[in-house]
């Protein structure tokens, strides 16, 4: 209830005082912002993948001006030698204007980055989105691009089915929970549910040798998924683990001193603020670890 009337005042507060707690989830405005923290990472043994904010681009002008900044990353990742790779939104480079464009515009950014020997992934938005982002990967695969993967939401009701249908691709999968808010005819509501989902679908890509970024915070999964990995035997080119800059960071560091591959989402663009706002707005459960982020702040 708290977390509703926080996230409902929310455009009363003063963008500084958003600011405060955005930042930490946040490389910067810039790309360079983000190739420091990606070097940072680095160093502390993780990997990282960055994305550049903006989400439901809604004309062509914006969607072909985003592309270019995807363009960017992929030069730079190069240029700096990094072990990351990009990720972004269908939406973004233009998926819910016009499919063929967005395809056109995704294709071009796919493209570059295979002939760099970097990788793609292709971040799951709300459900209207799911059957196209699906089939953009799957378009992408026919044409030849192995540098390209997905992800799946153990949210929902559907991926069992889409994972079984993508499998003859051998596919590369960020598996996650979901952050978008869905119907309860088209997702799981129960954190429960949510979870034993999780479980399911990781197991079914591991057993059928998928490449697995176990995307999640969350310690249940995080457990599960380490006791799979260690009864299974599982060889450290199999999957790896994924969190989102700025949070649980002693966790992280914990997963890479086990010898755990370990990748860092770190995001960075002007429009910080639209992404935060929109992730609370997507999630009010987030307003409680914002709370206790600014409070444990140093
Ligand atoms: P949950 O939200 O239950 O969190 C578990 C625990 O983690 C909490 O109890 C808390 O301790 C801690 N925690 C979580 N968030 C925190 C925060 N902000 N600050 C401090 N502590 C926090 N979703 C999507 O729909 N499409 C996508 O493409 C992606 N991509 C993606 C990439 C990566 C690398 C990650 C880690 C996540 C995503 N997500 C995503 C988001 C994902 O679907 C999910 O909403 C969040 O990861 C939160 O779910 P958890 O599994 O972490 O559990």
């Amino acid at each position: 209830m708290l977390n509703k009337i926080i996230v409902a005042t929310m455009p009363l507060v003063p963008k500084s005082i958003v600011h405060i707690f955005a930042k930490k989830y946040i490389a910067g405005d810039t790309l360079n912002h983000a190739v420091e923290d990606a070097r940072k990472i680095e160093a502390e043994g993780g990997m990282t993948t960055i994305d550049v904010l903006g989400e439901f681009v809604d004309n062509k002008e914006r969607a072909i001006h985003e592309t270019g900044d995807s363009l960017k990353v992929v030069d730079a990742i190069h240029e700096h030698k990094l072990t990351t790779y990009l990720s972004l939104k269908p939406t973004s480079l233009g998926l819910g204007i016009n499919e063929e464009f967005g395809y056109e515009n995704i294709k071009s950014v796919v493209e570059k980055a295979q002939k760099l020997n970097i990788r793609v992934r292709l971040d799951m938005e709300n459900s209207p989105f799911t059957t196209k982002t699906l089939n953009l990967y799957k378009r992408l695969r026919d044409e030849g691009f192995d540098n390209v993967g997905t992800v799946i939401q153990s949210y929902m009701r559907r991926s069992e089915d889409d994972i079984k249908d993508l499998l003859p691709y051998k596919p590369n999968i960020r598996l996650c929970k979901g952050i978008y808010k869905e119907a309860p005819e088209v997702a799981f509501q129960e954190k429960e549910e949510v979870r034993d989902n999780y479980k399911i679908l990781l197991r079914l890509l591991m057993d059928n040798n998928c490449y697995t970024g176990i995307a999640t915070h969350d310690d249940p999964l995080i457990d599960d998924a380490r006791e799979y990995l260690k009864e299974n035997n599982i060889s450290k080119d199999k999957y790896e683990f994924q969190v989102l800059l700025g949070v649980r960071e002693p966790k992280r560091r914990e997963l890479i001193k086990e010898g755990h591959p370990l990748r860092v989402y770190v995001p960075f663009g002007e429009d910080w603020y639209g992404y935060s706002t929109r992730r609370l707005k997507e999630n009010p459960d987030m307003v409680g670890h914002i709370v206790k982020a600014i409070f444990s702040r140093k």
